[in-house]
């Protein structure tokens, strides 16, 4: 039987959201993986690929001292090596976020399922801040009976709220100062309410905000027992999301 694998995939610009994935990793398994490549795929948007934060050093230093055993940043010829076999991320990959980043899931889906192939890991990590991407790699692991078990790891937030993310650097004081109505707009546990804080904040710029069945990734319902907020939008050209379980969930 070959060793077990615990798989961290990123992008780098690794941050403490990260560093917890990593650990987590490490309390399953004595051999983590960490992966840092910024998959073109997934980016509709040029000026963002190209605006994306890269620093290969200080993300291989921060992984191995939060447990990686081996970091891994593939040249993009190593994961793509010939045609690119695409991933389709289905119906689920064009609501909500998939709307507003039309084949960002496919090209998710198609880098993981890459990332996959050459590192066969027996344990992969991802965050619920990805909520949607989380949902949808657990859908298409269990749909293709891939022998890899996906274990999500909540979201880290600053002391402020604010969830991490790579992004987040790209904010002045003030622009940070209004991302946290995110926050607050998740804290409230209803749509109409979501919707009414964020509307106040004048320098928010609304993508979607609503509430959806864990289970399915569909509208929650009154009976819906697990409910999530899922809010997505921009401050100043700089694209924030973020979710958290609400109602009896939360
Ligand atoms: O969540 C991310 O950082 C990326 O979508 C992932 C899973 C590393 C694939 O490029």
């Amino acid at each position: 039987m070959r060793d077990e694998i615990a798989f961290v995939p990123t992008m780098g610009a690794l941050h403490a959201g990260h560093l917890e994935l990593i650990k987590r990793a490490g309390e399953l398994s004595s051999q983590v993986v960490v992966s840092i490549f910024v998959n073109p795929l997934q980016f509709e948007n040029p000026d963002d690929l190209a605006k994306y934060p890269r620093n290969l050093e200080e993300d291989t230093e921060k992984a191995l001292a939060a447990g990686a055993t081996r970091v891994w940043a593939p040249l993009y010829e190593e994961v793509y090596p010939g045609e690119i076999e695409q991933i389709s991320a289905g119906l689920i990959g064009e609501l909500f976020e998939g709307r507003h980043r039309v084949g960002h899931f496919d090209g998710m889906l198609t880098v993981v399922h890459r990332l996959f192939e050459v590192v066969k890991p027996t344990y992969a990590i991802f965050g619920e801040k990805d909520f949607q991407q989380l949902f949808i790699v657990k859908k298409w692991v269990r749909e293709n009976n891939l022998p890899v078990q996906i274990i999500s790891v909540p979201t880290v937030r600053d002391a402020d709220g604010l969830a991490l993310s790579s992004r987040n650097v790209r904010l002045s004081k003030s622009e940070r100062e209004s991302a946290l109505v995110i926050n607050r707009a998740l804290s409230t546990g209803s749509r109409e309410e979501m919707l009414a804080t964020l509307e106040a904040e004048p320098y928010f710029k609304l993508d979607y905000a609503e509430v959806i069945d864990e289970e399915s990734f569909e509208i929650a319902t009154p009976q819906t027992e697990f409910k999530r907020g899922i809010v997505a939008g921009w401050i100043n050209g700089v694209r924030l999301l973020d979710n958290m379980a609400m109602g009896s969930n939360r």
